[in-house]
C-alpha cells in the first residue's frame, strides 16, 4: 500500500485536550530524530504564540509516556512518516472540540500550520513541489 505513497512528512492528529503538541513515543525507545521532532513543534509553538494565540505546550518523546497503537505512532512506524503529532487544541479539556467551536477555535493555530510547512520546506526544499 504505502509504496505509492511519494513523500509524506507530517501527520497531525487534532484533538482538544489542552494546548499541547505531543510527539508521542510508541516503544520505550526513542526515534533517531525525536530532537528535530521536538525543534519543529517548539517552533510552532513559539510561532503561535508571536501571532497572540495561545500558548502551546511541547510534549517530546523524551518526556511523555509510551502510547502505542494510536494513529501518531502508526503513522511514524508504520507509514514511516518522519514527523507525526498529536495536535491538542484549546484549554477546556473536551477532547473533541464541538463543532459550534471550530469556526473560532481554529484561526488560533493557523500559524502553526504555517510554521509546520516552513519547516518541512527549509528541511526537505529542494524535494518538495512547491506546488503541491
Ligand atoms: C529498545 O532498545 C533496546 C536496546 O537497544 C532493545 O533491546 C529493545 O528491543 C528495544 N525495544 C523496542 C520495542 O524496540
Ligand atoms: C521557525 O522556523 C522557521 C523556518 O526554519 C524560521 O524562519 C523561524 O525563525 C522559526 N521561528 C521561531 C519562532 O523559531
Amino acid at each position: 500500500m504505502y509504496n505509492k505513497v511519494i513523500l509524506l512528512l507530517l501527520y497531525l492528529n487534532l484533538h482538544s485536550y489542552g494546548n499541547r503538541l505531543i510527539a508521542w513515543k510508541y516503544t520505550e525507545n526513542l526515534t533517531d530524530c525525536y530532537e528535530r521532532h521536538v525543534a519543529m513543534g517548539n517552533n510552532a509553538s513559539a510561532t503561535v504564540a508571536a501571532a497572540g494565540g495561545p500558548s502551546i505546550t511541547v510534549v517530546g518523546a523524551d518526556e511523555g509516556y509510551v502510547m502505542s497503537g494510536g494513529s501518531v505512532g502508526y503513522a511514524m512506524e508504520a507509514a514511516k512518516i518522519l514527523y507525526s503529532f498529536a495536535f491538542e487544541l484549546t484549554d477546556d479539556h473536551e477532547v473533541l472540540l464541538p463543532e459550534r467551536r471550530l469556526r473560532e477555535a481554529l484561526p488560533q493555530y493557523y500559524q502553526a500550520f504555517v510554521s509546520f510547512a516552513e519547516q518541512i520546506r527549509k528541511e526537505f526544499g529542494a524535494k518538495v513541489n512547491k506546488n503541491g
